[in-house]
């Protein structure tokens, strides 16, 4: 028999309140400061990640960290793990993919980051989809180049249901890309990291 190895969980859900939260971030994102202009080695499309003012900006997430933080318990809770046995940080930024923009084959596995998440503030029709390996294996033959020989590649992939509002959160290590945006209108998405570790006194 051969068998599947290594399926993996992931949160899907639409934030509640997410109108209001949406709302705030249109009208954040008017001001030029909280807009990002630079495509950086780190992302392929306006972000804020790893960029100098993006410390500076992190209180304009204190919003979207209240509403998603039962979520990410939920999630946590899935693992059988309580939040209040944990110690965790967050690293938050924020993307604007205009037109053409699109972002390639990327994990967020690095310092201690455990989980990451993608929050959809704006996301009109054609503007990109988030897509995983469908499976290991052909996250392995696009890596090894194997898929080339192959007169059927495996190039399976997985595209969560996302819509404006919706959150995803996933073990970091798990590799994506978002498509081209296709539409005439920006894509907006506020991403972050989720690094834990046990805390000893607890
Ligand atoms: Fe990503």
């Amino acid at each position: 028999m051969i068998f599947d190895l290594n399926p993996t969980p992931y949160l899907l859900t639409k934030v509640d309140g997410c109108e209001k939260l949406n709302k705030h971030y249109d009208e954040l994102l008017k001001s030029e400061e909280y807009r990002p202009q630079i495509k950086d080695k780190h992302s392929k499309v306006n972000s804020t990640y790893a960029h100098a003012s993006a410390e500076d900006q992190q209180d304009i997430y204190d919003e979207l960290m209240d509403s998603i933080f039962p979520y990410f318990a939920k999630y946590i809770n899935s693992f059988g793990l309580s939040t209040n046995k944990i110690n965790f940080g967050m690293d938050v930024w924020h993307n604007i993919y205009n037109k053409g923009d699109h972002q390639s084959v990327h994990s967020h596995c690095s310092n201690n980051n455990v989980f990451s998440f993608i929050y959809f503030v704006k996301l009109p029709s054609n503007s990109g989809d988030v897509c995983f390996f469908g499976n290991d294996l052909s996250k392995h033959f696009y890596y090894t180049g194997f898929n080339d020989i192959l007169i059927n590649p495996i190039t399976d992939k997985f595209v969560p249901k996302v819509e404006t509002g919706s959150l995803i959160i996933f073990p970091s290590h798990r590799e994506h890309y978002v498509s081209f945006n296709e539409s005439g209108d920006e894509r907006i998405t506020i991403s972050g990291n989720i690094g834990v570790k046990l805390d000893a006194d607890i």
